[in-house]
């Protein structure tokens, strides 16, 4: 196969008319990924993280639920003192859910033999006859969780880290910062590396032509160091037929924006005053519950007619506005091509990506290795073949392309 990476990067040859050439078998997992975007598209996080799992208004006192990380499942509770726990969702007698159990005091009780956990996993309580058995000594895994900016979080890796891995400080969700607050959330039928690609990749402003939360993006600054990747972006910020009248442009500086990615975390700042971080919940290669949590600064915004900046009870008040006008129908427009490049990844996964903003390489970069971290620490494989070595004069992404379309 010729190894001209522009040809190459069009359209594999051929596909016009070779019926069987393109892919339609089953996207590869990790080991058998050929390519930096098929492992990128098939990574997982790593789970010595701490990730969101339900909105804190989502649980009630004596509730609980299932929710997934990568392809696991945890059942998470509140008890009658208010507190949160999740364990492994399931019995250690029969393996049902324990997430299809009842919530009793602070015990989860599994709904079939009603077998009682505590919050360290363990069985505490057998309410049917022993048999004459001494009380079996029976756990399933517990997983530490903490509630934070309006946020269930969970540590489902390695139980030791958690206390040292640290979440963003976020000084301006505080009630008493004077913030305008937006949380909001999508559960999305793509790759999280989809979603993160979409968040940093600002030249997908077509995509928002109507809306225009930013337009003519080009990048000015981009540093990758070690889990951490920070750029600048000169482009005109919230130019939408509403958002334009709403930005305060003498006090906000609205023409570049600032994002970063602290893995697993995403987050972007426009002149300190707009600023947004973005947690996902990976649920397996083709799902992830995205929660974004946006925050402004009073004095960004202008009310058209009012001379002052709004004071802190109108500016909550415009929020939810803003949320359902704003916010949700712009986001709206991601999921749709998110979801639709899952489509297109599954059935073209062989198909070189010709990517030409080089902030998508470099959050990237950092997701691969990072499951490769993770996976090493484990012990488990992450490639069946080694990558072939570099030609002369060859990038790593002319190496990638060619391999994609080999
Ligand atoms: S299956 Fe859970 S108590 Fe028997
Ligand atoms: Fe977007």
């Amino acid at each position: 196969m010729k190894s001209d990476t522009k040809t190459q990067s069009q359209s594999k040859p051929g596909a016009r008319a070779e019926y069987g050439s393109t892919s339609t078998g089953t996207m590869p997992d990790y080991v058998h990924a050929r390519s930096k975007r098929q492992k990128q598209r098939a990574a997982g996080l790593h789970p010595d993280y701490w990730y969101p799992a339900l909105w804190d208004s989502e649980l009630a006192v004596g509730e609980v639920r299932e929710i997934v990380f990568w392809k696991r499942s945890f059942a998470i509770y509140r008890g009658s003192d208010g507190k949160v726990r999740a364990l492994e969702d399931r019995c250690a007698h029969r393996q049902l859910k324990l997430s299809k159990g009842q919530v009793e005091g602070c015990l989860l009780t599994c709904s079939y033999h009603g077998w009682k956990y505590d919050e360290a996993g363990k069985v505490t309580k057998i309410s049917h006859s022993l048999f004459g058995h001494k009380m079996p000594v029976v756990k399933v895994d517990a997983f530490p969780v903490q509630v934070r900016y309006g946020v269930i979080w969970i540590f489902p890796g390695d139980a030791a880290l958690a206390s040292e891995r640290k979440l963003p400080e976020i000084p301006e969700w505080d009630e008493n910062s004077g913030w305008g607050k937006i949380s909001i959330d999508f559960t999305w039928k793509a790759h999280h590396s989809i979603i993160i690609d979409n968040t940093c990749d600002f030249t997908h402003a077509y995509l928002h032509r109507e809306k225009k939360p930013f337009t003519h993006a080009e990048l000015t600054r981009l540093e990758s160091k070690g889990d951490q990747v920070e750029l600048d972006y000169d482009t005109q910020v919230g130019q939408g037929k509403f958002s334009k009248f709403l930005v305060n442009r003498k006090t906000t500086d609205t023409n570049s924006m600032t994002l970063g990615y602290e893995y697993p975390y995403q987050w972007s700042s426009t002149d300190a005053k707009i600023k947004h971080w973005c947690f996902v919940l990976p649920i397996d290669e083709r799902a992830t519950r995205t929660f974004f949590l946006f925050y402004f600064a009073p004095e960004m915004l202008r009310i058209p007619g009012l001379p002052f900046s709004p004071p802190k009870a109108l500016l909550k008040a415009i929020m939810p506005i803003a949320k359902r006008l704003l916010v949700r129908p712009l986001l709206d427009e991601d999921g749709v091509a998110v979801e639709a490049e899952q489509e297109g990844y599954e059935a073209h996964f062989e198909q070189p990506v010709p990517d030409l903003n080089p902030v998508v390489h470099a959050f990237q970069a950092v997701t691969i290795r990072k499951w490769e971290e993770y996976l090493t620490s484990r012990g488990l494989p992450t490639s069946l073949t080694a990558p072939r070595p570099l030609r002369e004069n060859e990038t790593a992404t002319d190496a990638e392309l060619a391999a994609s379309a080999e």
